[in-house]
């Protein structure tokens, strides 16, 4: 088993691979002058199970492109076994046709990663469970909601907790996190007037006094998170800490989170962050790297990876 590193998260590879005892493989990924994108494997792989870890986050289209190199790569160098994992998918979101003459790119980018050579997905809260059904080959999507059970019954000792959802298309998600600590949930009723901006209709649900737990796969711009809090606290909420799986945190959404009812921001290291959200102190990153670590194990060692969540 090995472990070879894209250039998205870096960091998350170093620590995945610590959890395991192993380096990562040795490997040269750079840029032509013109963009090109070239994959060099400087170590023997042949025979070798290979887990290549790359989100496809901003600037997706490179990363996207350098998980295919590397998977080209890794397939022509004769390893055995290739899975990718790719701790956040993006164009997740493009996974039907909204209105007509689009495309559906969540499938086209999943026969992209078929094609190139990879055996197996690991990722994690895909945005639409279905999108496994767009790839022929075994697909693992992980949860982040009993890492953040976790953490809320480690740090936020307080009664009266209910889960929110920040639109109904969340509301499992909501629920599945309610019934791990013992809470009801609620559902904010948002409305996309146009692409990137979202408005709260309604709150489903009883939230006066009530410490209001927002969980989501995805935060973006950050309108959806900012617009439910502002909801949520105009019907008599006590507090709102966000639980987010996926950081992709695009334009001003930091300093949207600074300004607004948001007590605190938790989100994982899908996406690496680091640099955007050194001087927030409102934004806290929970590590996914066991998570992910012990689920490559299970998979090397051909054992239950949905145990790893009962
Ligand atoms: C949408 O269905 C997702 O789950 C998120 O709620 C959405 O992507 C958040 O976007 P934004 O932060 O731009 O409002």
């Amino acid at each position: 088993m090995k472990v070879l590193s894209g250039t998205s998260n870096i960091k998350l590879s170093k620590d995945i691979a610590k959890k395991l005892n192993l380096k990562l493989v040795n490997t040269n990924i750079r840029r032509f002058n013109d963009g090109e994108i070239y994959v060099e494997i400087n170590e023997n792989i042949r025979g070798n199970t290979i887990f290549v870890v790359q989100s496809s986050s901003n600037p997706a289209n490179d990363n996207l492109m350098e998980l295919l190199i590397c998977i080209d790569a890794l397939r022509r160098s004769s390893a055995k076994n290739i899975t990718a994992v790719i701790p956040y998918f993006g164009y997740a979101r493009q996974d039907r046709k909204v209105v007509p003459r689009t495309a559906i790119s969540a499938k086209l980018v999943s026969n992209l990663i078929t094609n190139a050579g990879a055996n197996r997905i690991l990722t994690l809260d895909l945005h639409a469970g279905q999108i496994q059904g767009f790839f022929d080959i075994p697909v693992d999507n992980l949860f982040a909601t009993p890492i953040f059970a976790r953490h809320i019954k480690k740090n936020i000792k307080k009664n009266n907790l209910v889960c929110v959802s920040p639109d109904v298309g969340g509301a499992e998600r909501a629920r599945a996190l309610g019934r791990r600590i013992n809470a009801g949930i609620a559902i904010v009723d948002k409305r996309r007037p146009a692409q990137g901006k979202s408005e709260v209709m309604n709150i489903v649900g009883y939230v006066k006094n009530k410490t209001c737990i927002i969980v989501d796969d995805i935060i973006d711009s950050g309108g959806t998170i900012v617009n439910a809090a502002k909801a949520l606290k105009e019907k008599g909420a006590k507090d709102v800490y966000v639980y987010i799986t996926h950081a992709v945190l695009s334009g001003d959404a930091v300093e949207k989170i600074k300004k607004s009812q948001v007590s605190k921001l938790f989100i994982t290291d899908s996406i690496d962050n680091s640099n955007k959200i050194k001087k927030s102190n409102k934004i806290q990153v929970i590590s996914i790297a066991s998570m992910l670590a012990e689920a490559m194990k299970r998979i090397s060692n051909s054992t239950s990876v949905s145990s790893l969540f009962k």
